[in-house]
């Protein structure tokens, strides 16, 4: 979901007017997703970096999900679309969990589509608190499925943690910055410039069109 300060900026909007626009983004997004019958969408919504941004910026992103969350969750039950949130929860203001939980509870019974929200999410920090839960709970030598499982339960993510097939990055950057390293391992990467605010259904089906090109190989070679 990257682009929506530069979106906003190149309007002469201040940053977080782009964060709003962003959220509108989401929505149609999700409806294009569950039309295409995406399983699972995982959006980078804050990283664990963003707290370095100004306060300010921080503080309007957190009041969009307190103030957004509640009605967006009721439209996502409606829709048979499952929330969940992935990422620290412990530097979360209350008002912040509480919306989480009780979208969270409201979607649970969601089968249309697995919408996974990345919030004060770092993939390093995932990984690194996996290890260090695994190094002091076994003495052996731990299985890489005892990893997964200890990755899943570092940030609130399900067992076993979802591959990821298909990386979207809006907004012209091409770098992964800290999100799913784990579950990359054999994404196809796909760059856009188009800035989150302005992506949408259209764009969507390019990017599901370029991943069906791919020839997925995963380290083999192709099959006569
Ligand atoms: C992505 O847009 C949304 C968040 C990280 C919260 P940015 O805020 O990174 O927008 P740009 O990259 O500055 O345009
Ligand atoms: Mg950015």
């Amino acid at each position: 979901m990257d682009g929506n300060g530069r979106w906003a900026n190149s309007r002469g909007l201040p940053r977080t007017a782009g964060h709003a626009a962003g959220v509108n983004t989401v929505r149609t997004v999700v409806e294009a997703a569950v039309r295409r019958k995406v399983g699972a969408l995982t959006l980078y919504a804050f990283s664990s970096d963003n707290w370095h941004r100004p306060r300010t910026e921080v503080g309007a992103i957190m009041q969009l999900l307190v103030s957004r969350l509640p009605k967006e969750s009721r439209k996502l039950a409606r829709e048979g679309v499952r929330l969940s949130v992935i990422g620290r929860r412990d530097r979360l203001a209350q008002d912040v969990i509480r919306a989480i939980k009780a979208a969270e509870t409201r979607t649970h019974a969601g089968t249309q589509l697995h919408l996974r929200l990345a919030l004060d999410y770092s993939a390093r920090g995932a990984l690194a608190r996996a290890a260090r839960h695994l190094k002091s709970n076994r003495n052996g030598r731990p299985a890489a499925q005892d990893f997964e499982s200890a990755l899943a339960g570092a940030y609130h993510c399900e067992k076993p943690v979802p591959d990821v097939d298909l990386l979207i990055r809006t907004g012209g950057e091409q770098r992964l910055s800290d999100f799913l390293l784990w579950e990359c391992a054999y994404a196809e990467l796909y760059f856009t410039r188009c800035p989150w605010p302005d992506f949408n259904d259209a764009a969507l089906d390019e990017a599901l069109a370029e991943f069906c090109k791919r020839q997925r190989r995963f380290g083999r070679v192709p099959s006569a």
